[in-house]
């Protein structure tokens, strides 16, 4: 079965912190769309912190979860839906999302995003014990896996409100 644009879900992808959730909430707000933000769901299935989630379950069991809402909303339609920045390290997510939604890379350079290092160090685990080296090469271990994509924008310049401008234009 094939859907079309308007019918399809969009999906945002890219480091942690350039504003998936943001965006996704823009865009969803703007053409009247429902938005799940997939961490959200996390949160509220374990009922605790994602930083609590690593400390007491692991993040192997964080990602399972991750996986498990993320297949299961890719069954649904026209959903406006942001997943974590490590959600695209899995094989299954990339798979269903390339395969059944439209995929937006939020794009952001290195030299941009280290300036938010410290307001995210906190409620991101992944980051925390790591070196800004360590860090740095993650960022770049992962653009392998966001370059798998529909659509990108780069968020250096643009405005949250700029690109989920973009994103509605390019679904019309
Ligand atoms: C993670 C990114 C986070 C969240 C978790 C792990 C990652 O989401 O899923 O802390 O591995 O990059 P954001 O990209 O929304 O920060």
């Amino acid at each position: 079965q094939t859907l079309s644009a308007r019918e399809k879900n969009v999906v945002f992808i890219g480091f942690m912190g350039v504003g998936k959730t943001t965006i996704g909430e823009l865009v969803a707000e703007k053409l009247s769309r429902s938005f799940t933000d997939i961490d959200e769901e996390i949160v509220k299935e374990f009922n605790m912190t994602i930083p609590e989630i690593f400390e007491k379950h692991g993040e192997k069991a964080f990602r399972e979860k991750e996986k498990e809402l993320t297949l299961g909303i890719c069954k649904e339609k026209r959903k406006i839906i942001s997943i974590g920045g490590g959600a695209f390290t899995q094989k299954e997510i990339r798979d269903i999302c390339l395969s059944t939604t439209i995929v937006y890379f939020l794009e952001m350079s290195w030299e941009s995003w280290k300036k938010r290092i410290d307001i995210l160090l906190e409620s991101r685990p992944i980051l925390q014990g790591k070196s800004e080296d360590d860090i740095e090469k993650l960022f770049y271990d992962r653009q392998i896996n966001y370059n798998q994509h529909h659509l990108k924008y780069n968020a250096d310049e643009q405005t949250e409100e700029e690109i989920a401008e973009k994103v509605i234009e390019s679904l019309k």
